[in-house]
């Protein structure tokens, strides 16, 4: 799989964050089972708790539009540094996800990234097939 049209798109959403509060703008972009990709930027609130990240963002549009199965995730939060889905979003991740091997593509700049397992960085994670009782 070529990661480029994913990082860049979350390179583009990163600037659409409203992150009046952190200051901390995250963008990211999810690759669906029909190749389409759907972004998100993190949109804080002053409640604070309220907050949702980039990662969510992105997945609740693509399942809201009859989209059902992750198949990448590409996130950029800081430009200087490696930023990871918070652990709320690698939970989500894991719902929509085709499988534990997925891509998690952890973007610094254009150039520079990282690419992981879903697995990776929620081993052992707790999911549906845990309700099947
Ligand atoms: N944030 C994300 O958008 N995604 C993550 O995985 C980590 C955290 C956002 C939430 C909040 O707006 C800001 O980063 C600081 O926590």
């Amino acid at each position: 799989m070529n990661y480029d049209v994913l990082i860049e798109k979350a390179i583009e959403v990163r600037e659409l964050a409203y992150a009046p509060y952190s200051k901390f703008k995250v963008g990211a972009a999810v690759m669906m089972e029909d190749g389409s990709i759907y972004t998100g930027c993190n949109i804080e609130n002053a409640s604070f708790g309220a907050t949702n990240c980039a990662e969510r963002t992105a997945i609740f549009k693509a399942i809201s539009e009859g989209k059902t199965t992750v198949k990448a995730v590409a996130v950029i939060g800081d430009v200087n540094s490696y930023t990871y889905p918070c652990g709320i979003c690698r939970q989500v991740i894991v719902e929509f996800a085709e499988g534990p091997e997925i891509p998690i593509i952890i973007i610094k700049n254009k150039n520079e990234y990282i690419k992981k397992t879903l697995d990776e960085i929620l081993p052992g994670s707790f999911s549906k097939k845990d309700l099947e009782l």
